[in-house]
């Protein structure tokens, strides 16, 4: 196993040979010697090496040490005289794996747009930002198995391929069994794509929910972390067609449970990563938002505010502001309410919870005043809504008239049903969009840029 180049920059000592692997950011060329940056990913800064000019093949080997070539350097740990840097590597071997060529190399030593590097998703990974964003999302998704393994709850793998909406809204992409080597045509010829999942219908999951509840009625407490999609073509800095959610669901739970873990949950992410990313998120603090240290250490402490929607609307009339979209006891909240909520209102998260029933997924349980549900959003600073939860309604001839009401047909939820006709209880649990929770964590303003290869309409080119 090769030794990262995080642990030679952070643990090294001066005087030991190490051998380091990796791609070059940059290089300087002096009279003396030459420096180049090499970095492998493990870190923001990467490691300097200073090459010396007496070393054989300097001319030729320099000249292939461009930015974005890959190569590999032995030598001696030296005391960096650089104030940036703890050590440097003295260079006595160095071998070129690949060559970069920098007429051709798309990334250069400059500050390229965000809009730009999305069209070089194979590339964009060798860039400070992007790479500091993959680091995160690797801790925060560490930080989340370990959030739910410590408090023993089972991770359970959801199907991706379903034949349920669990959202009910439609949203949804089908899943077809073309073979593209012999595909079925139309009687014009064209390519069939109409073809059902092996003669039946069926969708890439919207949420892992529904067949979460199964297994938490057989292991009390458990979570998904996978891929979901929907088919919402909305062209925001907050949506995309595939995203990662988190879900949990307990038994024996009510909303009071749900809103207590979703705020738990929350501070153990942000505390594990100002732990063990503190570089990182110095970056996106100096380079992209100016209030991520401050954020992440509100997120790692404080309590959430909570208000039920029907306190939410009361504060959204009473503002005085000129929301585009209007305000009313029944409606949905926007993004600009939820923002101002959490923003202006409360300065830090909010949950809100008890929504009207009708703007509401029809497996929310139905509250004693017969016209709220037991719902709760979690509204971050900047983003809006970044989990979405409920109690679940356990009653079985009271879910079968909000699946109908809803205008769904309860057909397809025998099985869900069922759960109810056999040892049923009170449960809930949330989503979180992971993205979302990375683009909260980060400070980035595009949700495209959180996710190695995002998928959007009109995106999909990797
Ligand atoms: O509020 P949603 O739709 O809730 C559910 O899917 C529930 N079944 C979850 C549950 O209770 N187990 O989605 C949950 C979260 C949202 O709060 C949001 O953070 C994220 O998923 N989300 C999206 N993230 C990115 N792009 C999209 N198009 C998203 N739609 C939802
Ligand atoms: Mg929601």
């Amino acid at each position: 196993m090769q030794q990262r180049i995080c642990e030679i920059v952070r643990h090294g000592e001066a005087g030991t040979q190490v051998t380091v692997k990796g791609w070059i950011r940059t290089k300087r060329e002096l009279k003396e010697c030459t420096f180049v940056n090499v970095n492998d990913g493990s870190l923001l800064a990467g490691l300097q090496v200073v090459i010396p000019h007496t070393l054989e093949g300097y001319a030729d080997l320099i000249k292939h040490l461009t930015t974005g070539a890959a190569a590999e350097f032995s030598g001696e740990l030296v005391p960096s005289p650089g104030k940036n840097q703890r050590i440097e590597l003295h260079a006595s071997h160095i071998h070129v794996w690949g060559t970069a060529d920098p007429d051709t190399y798309p990334l250069q030593k400059k500050r390229h747009s965000f809009e730009f590097l999305r069209t070089i998703s194979h590339l964009r990974p060798r860039t400070n930002t992007i790479g500091a964003v993959m680091r995160i999302r690797n801790a925060c998704a560490t930080a989340i198995h370990q959030f739910f393994q410590e408090r023993g709850f089972l991770w359970v793998h959801t199907p991706i391929i379903t034949a349920s909406d669990c959202e009910g809204a439609g949203e949804l992409f089908t899943v077809t069994s073309l073979n593209l080597a012999a595909p079925p045509r139309t009687p014009t010829g064209a390519v069939d794509f109409s073809q059902d999942f092996f003669g039946r219908h069926a969708y890439l999951t919207v949420s892992g929910q529904l067949e979460a509840e199964i297994m938490a009625t057989a292991f009390s407490q458990v979570y998904t972390f996978g891929p979901t999609f929907r088919a919402e073509n909305s062209n925001t800095s907050r949506h995309l067609a595939e995203f990662w959610m988190v879900e949990p669901e307990m038994a024996f739970c009510d909303l009071q449970g749900d809103m207590d873990l979703a705020e738990a949950f929350l501070q153990y992410v942000f505390r594990y990563v100002l732990e063990h990313c503190p570089e990182d998120l110095v970056f996106f603090q100096e380079r992209v938002d100016n209030t991520v240290m401050a954020t992440a250490q509100q997120m790692a402490s404080q309590a959430f505010a909570r208000l039920s929607y029907t306190e939410a609307i009361h504060l959204l009339e009473s503002s005085g502001r000129p929301f585009e979209f209007p305000v009313a006891w029944g409606l949905d909240l926007q993004s600009e309410h939820e923002r101002y909520l959490a923003e202006e209102y409360c300065r830090r998260p909010v949950i809100v919870y008890d929504y009207p029933a009708n703007i509401k997924a029809f497996y929310m349980r139905l509250n004693d005043d017969g016209k709220t549900v037991a719902a709760m959003d979690v509204l971050a600073p900047k983003i809006g809504e970044i989990i979405g939860g409920s109690q679940r309604e356990e009653r079985y001839d009271v879910l079968h008239s909000r699946i109908t009401e809803q205008g769904l047909d309860p057909a397809p939820y025998w099985w869900y049903l069922d759960l109810r006709r056999f040892g049923s209880v009170p449960h809930a649990g949330f989503g979180l969009g992971f993205e979302r929770l990375v683009q909260f964590m980060t400070g980035m303003d595009n949700i495209r840029d959180v996710i190695p290869f995002p998928r959007t309409p009109g995106n999909a080119e990797f």
